[in-house]
């Protein structure tokens, strides 16, 4: 079987540049990215490329040469789905918010909304492909709702879970470490089904790095992957907190320590705190995968992953706070990001909101520049955590276009992201129109101490003790 056509359901972070990629790639095959939401829609067909709903280096070019050709957006996901060979489902997987497993495993009533979907539309054998992260066995539910109500309709499920991170997301598609499918390698329909989906990757892909495996390892590689990419995180801002007591500097100790090829140099940077839309999720929903099992320890031991990070957090606002003589009621404080790393416009549990939170609750102004975020997002971030009403964050937060603007007159600057323009500012002229002691607090490890303290600067790098 060859594919001719493919929709994905969600036209989101990962749907949107990974559809995008496979019409890049594969031009024989039409890709329709649908999607509930009309106005997610709409910014995809944008002609101005600039308002696409997700910033990614590079993704606009591939948008504007495929757009319209082989690559569609559309909120018509019925029509889609009856058209499709293959069907990514590409939904969000939130934490629950609500009832048992509240605040810890993933909700799937998205995916399952899509399931029935499906069922309900499909009139030919497809084949499903979950590129959602899921906990492991959802490829058994999805098969039981598709079987079950579907009208005599063959599919298949395969699981391809997503490993691109953003910021470069297009890299990471184009030239991946590797492609993951998991199917029924009991069956020869499901092997069949695996070779179909190998087959669109080849178009661009080496073989050697398509793995293939039963669908259970496809899901919990995924969960395992960024769990053990969120520990190596925690574990060296661990070991920030120690440098910045022992008078060591944790930029050399990963890098001393990243020269061993067994450990390896990459995810070693102390930062401010992971953020991101994954990290916490997927491993909250591992922990309570555990502890279903009654894995209690296996539970506890990546739990501690999220709790380091939360501390993390916590102790960059606590020594912003005790820096800046044990108050910053009242204070002018300004933010350089809001995103949560660089490169991409996304916001999702960056660690600028909890930092931001805190500070407000010490009756700080904050003021933000993101070069990427929109301010209505810093806000709607903000509301989310409900810690306090829309218009006393409007009074108490305020968000600049431009960065000078923002940082004029502030008590003390925090680097929330490490986007490359703010090493490229004029911080001569910053200082200048400070207040003084101007304090700087390096949440990103991105500025150079001497220089800074050259300047007159107060500078605090995280992870970096006092020689
Ligand atoms: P997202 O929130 O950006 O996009 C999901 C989209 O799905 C939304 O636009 C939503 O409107 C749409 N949707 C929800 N239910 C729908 C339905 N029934 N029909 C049609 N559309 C529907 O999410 P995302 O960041 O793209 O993540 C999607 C999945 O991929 C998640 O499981 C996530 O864990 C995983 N993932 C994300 C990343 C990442 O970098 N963001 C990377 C790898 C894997
Ligand atoms: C992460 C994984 O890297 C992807 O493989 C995965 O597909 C994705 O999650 C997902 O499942 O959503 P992403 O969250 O986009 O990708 O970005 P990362 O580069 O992993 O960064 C996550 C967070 O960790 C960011 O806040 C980043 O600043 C922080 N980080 C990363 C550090 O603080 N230090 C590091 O050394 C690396």
């Amino acid at each position: 079987m060859q594919i001719k056509s493919i929709c994905c359901i969600g036209a989101g972070y990962v749907g949107g540049p990974t559809m995008a990629v496979i019409a890049k790639k594969c031009p024989e095959i039409q890709v329709t990215v649908v999607d509930i939401n009309q106005t997610r829609i709409d910014a995809w067909n944008d002609n101005n490329l600039n308002n696409l709903p997700v910033f990614e280096p590079g993704l606009a070019d591939i948008v504007n040469e495929v757009r319209g050709k082989n690559l569609h957006f559309s909120i018509e996901v019925d029509k889609a789905i009856e058209k499709a060979d293959m069907i990514f489902i590409s939904v969000n997987t939130p934490t629950k918010t609500y009832g048992k497993g509240k605040g810890m495993a993933a909700d799937l009533k998205y995916i399952e909304l899509c399931a029935r979907q499906i069922a309900k539309v499909a009139k030919s054998d497809k084949i499903v492909v979950e590129k959602s992260t899921l906990p492991v066995r959802t490829a058994e539910a999805i098969k039981s709702i598709l079987d079950n109500t579907s009208n005599g309709v063959e599919f298949q499920i395969l699981s391809n879970p997503e490993f691109l991170a953003e910021g470069t997301a297009i890299q990471d598609l184009l030239n991946p470490d590797r492609v993951l499918i998991g199917g029924d390698t009991s069956t020869i329909e499901g092997k069949q089904a695996i070779e179909v989906l190998v087959e669109v990757y080849k178009n661009w892909v080496p073989k050697e790095k398509i793995l293939t495996t039963k669908v259970w390892s496809s899901e919990l590689s995924k969960l395992t992957a960024n769990a053990f990419l969120a520990q190596r995180v925690s574990s060296i801002n661990a070991m920030s907190e120690i440098c910045e007591k022992t008078g060591a500097d944790v930029q050399e100790v990963s890098k001393a320590i990243g020269m061993d090829s067994r450990i390896g140099s990459k995810f070693l940077n102390a930062s401010v705190g992971f953020g991101g839309s994954c990290f916490q999720k997927d491993i909250l929903n591992l922990v309570y995968i555990a502890k279903s099992y009654g894995l209690n320890e296996v539970a506890d031991y990546w739990e501690q992953v999220i709790i380091m990070n939360e501390h993390q957090k916590d102790r960059f606002s606590d020594n912003i706070v005790s820096t800046l003589y044990n108050t910053v009621s009242g204070k002018k404080i300004a933010f350089l990001g809001w995103a949560f790393k660089k490169n991409t416009n996304d916001t999702r549990e960056s660690a600028a909101i909890k930092v931001a939170d805190n500070l407000l609750n010490e009756q700080a102004f904050v003021a933000v520049y993101d070069p990427k975020v929109k301010t209505k997002q810093i806000y709607q971030d903000l509301d989310y955590l409900g810690s306090r009403s829309l218009e006393e964050n409007k009074k108490y937060l305020e968000v600049f276009e431009n960065p000078y603007d923002a940082m004029k007159d502030t008590h003390g600057i925090a680097i929330l992201t490490e986007w490359d323009e703010f090493k490229e500012y004029d911080w001569e002229k910053i200082y200048h129109k400070m207040k003084k002691p101007a304090f700087l607090f390096d949440g990103r490890g991105i500025m150079n101490k001497k220089k800074m303290e050259k300047i007159g600067f107060v500078y605090y790098k995280i992870g970096l003790g006092d020689s």
